[in-house]
């Protein structure tokens, strides 16, 4: 079976309703990143934060994958698919897609402020200021923050270079170390890149289509055309 690398960003989950970030209405057009998403800003204003992702943790709950999600889950019927996203949403998981690599952390999910690797599931949507983990520490969103390393880029790297196909949907390709996961994979692969906007492609070598349109009309349109090049 061949193989296929998708690397979404917050663009694949805008068909459900989710925010991205750098969009006219994005998330960082209402929010400073650095009231909200830096380790300062976990320290200097605890409850701004938690609140924060406690509203996009909510939010999580009134929203179903769209038709992006599912396309990109169906394509494990004809080809061996792995999933690397930024995006901290469980709408992959939720739309059947079995290997997905989380680059920023997960929703719902929280950590020990002390030890990163104790990390916990959170119950329902909301993080309390006092909630304490297993270690008992003070517990923190498990949100790769700016600023903050990227422990699972070694891994998504690894997965990119395996890549017989690779499919960027909805990211503008503007956060590293995430961005350069396009330069980990083989110079001859193939790279196919569906967002009705303009992500930057400058440093992309590789063979490129753009889809232009959203997720959830350039996805379903690429996997049938996939589905039919796997069953010649
Ligand atoms: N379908 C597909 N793509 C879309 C859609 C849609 N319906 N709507 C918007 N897009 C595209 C935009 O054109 C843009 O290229 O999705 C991309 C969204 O870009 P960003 O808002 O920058 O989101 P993302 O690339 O995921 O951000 C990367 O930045 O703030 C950090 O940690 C955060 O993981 C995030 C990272």
């Amino acid at each position: 079976m061949k193989k296929i690398v998708v690397f979404t960003g917050a663009g694949v989950s805008a068909d459900s309703g989710l925010a991205t970030f750098r969009d006219a209405d994005g998330l960082w057009a209402n929010y400073r990143i650095e009231d909200v998403c830096t380790p300062e800003a976990l320290a200097r204003n605890r409850a701004l934060v938690i609140e924060f992702y406690n509203k996009r943790r909510r939010e999580l709950d009134n929203v179903e994958p769209n038709a992006a999600h599912r396309a990109i889950a169906e394509l494990e019927r004809w080809y061996d698919v792995d999933v690397v996203t930024q995006n901290v949403d469980d709408l992959h998981e939720r739309a059947g897609s079995s290997r997905v690599t989380h680059l920023h952390g997960e929703l719902r999910k929280l950590r020990s402020e002390r030890n990163p690797d104790v990390i916990v599931p959170i119950k329902g949507w909301e993080q309390h200021l006092d909630d304490r983990g297993p270690d008992g520490a003070l517990l923190r969103p498990h949100i790769v923050f700016f600023g903050e390393a990227v422990p699972m880029f070694d891994t998504a790297a690894r997965i990119a270079s395996t890549a017989d196909m690779f499919i960027v949907v909805g990211t503008s390709l503007a956060v590293y170390p995430a961005a350069s996961l396009v330069h980990y994979v083989r110079r001859d692969v193939p790279i196919w890149l569906v967002d009705p906007g303009n992500p930057d492609t400058r440093l992309i070598r590789n063979p490129l289509t753009h889809i232009k349109k959203r997720a959830a009309e350039g996805m379903p349109e690429l996997v049938r055309e996939l589905e039919t090049v796997a069953g010649r």
